[in-house]
Parts: structure tokens; C-alpha cells; sequence
């Protein structure tokens, strides 16, 4: 399976995606620029994504602590999700996100 990400620079990644593994994960695994701060637990929005709109209605509902932490994002919009809430599955496979404003690591800052 495999899911493609835009960068915050603009730049798209073909990535290699295991079931089972969290979205967010799977772009840290690969070393894009991604803050993730709270590792997965759905406390700090770093791990903020646009989904690309197709793909965004095949995606299981928001729970009200995801929609509560994404209040906290920047440039929220309606495909807005947190890419640690978002399991790989087969029904996946292909799905596009890109990483929004805010989501970078502080040593890497977009300047
Ligand atoms: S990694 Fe912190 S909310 Fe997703």
C-alpha cells in the first residue's frame, strides 16, 4: 500500500504504507517534516493534514477529541484531520494528504 504526502514545501512523496500503522507515523517513519509532538495521542494538532477532498469522505468520523485539537491548528478547513486518528488500511490505499502550516519540526522551520 502507499499513501502520498505534499510537503509543506510543496514537494509530493510516494511513501510505503503498512497496515495498521497510524497515518502520522508513517510519515515520521520516512523522515518528512513532521512535529507530531504528543506522539500519537491526540493532544497537540503538529500532526495536522489537509486530506486531498476524495479521499476525505472515505475516512471513519472525526471523534469530538479530534475535532477539539484541531480547533487549536492553524489554517483548519473542512478535510482538516489529525493524521495520528487516521489507522492504514486497505481501503486506503492511495490516500492524499498534505501537511499543513504549523506541522513542522522546530529544527527544521520552514525559513
Ligand atoms: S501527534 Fe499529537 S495530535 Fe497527532
Amino acid at each position: 500500500m502507499q499513501i502520498h504526502v505534499t510537503d509543506q514545501s510543496g514537494t509530493r512523496h510516494t511513501l510505503e504504507a503498512l497496515e495498521g500503522f497510524r497515518v502520522m507515523e508513517i510519515i515520521r517513519d520516512w523522515g518528512l517534516n513532521i512535529k507530531a509532538e504528543c506522539g500519537g495521542a491526540c493532544a497537540c494538532a503538529t500532526c495536522h493534514v489537509h486530506v486531498e477532498p476524495d479521499w476525505s469522505a472515505k475516512l471513519h468520523p472525526m471523534r469530538d477529541d479530534e475535532e477539539d485539537m484541531l480547533d487549536q491548528a492553524f489554517d483548519v478547513r473542512d478535510n482538516s484531520r489529525l493524521s495520528c486518528q487516521l489507522l492504514m488500511s486497505e481501503d486506503l490505499d492511495g490516500l492524499e494528504v498534505r501537511l499543513a502550516p504549523g506541522t513542522e519540526r522546530d529544527d527544521q522551520a520552514a525559513a
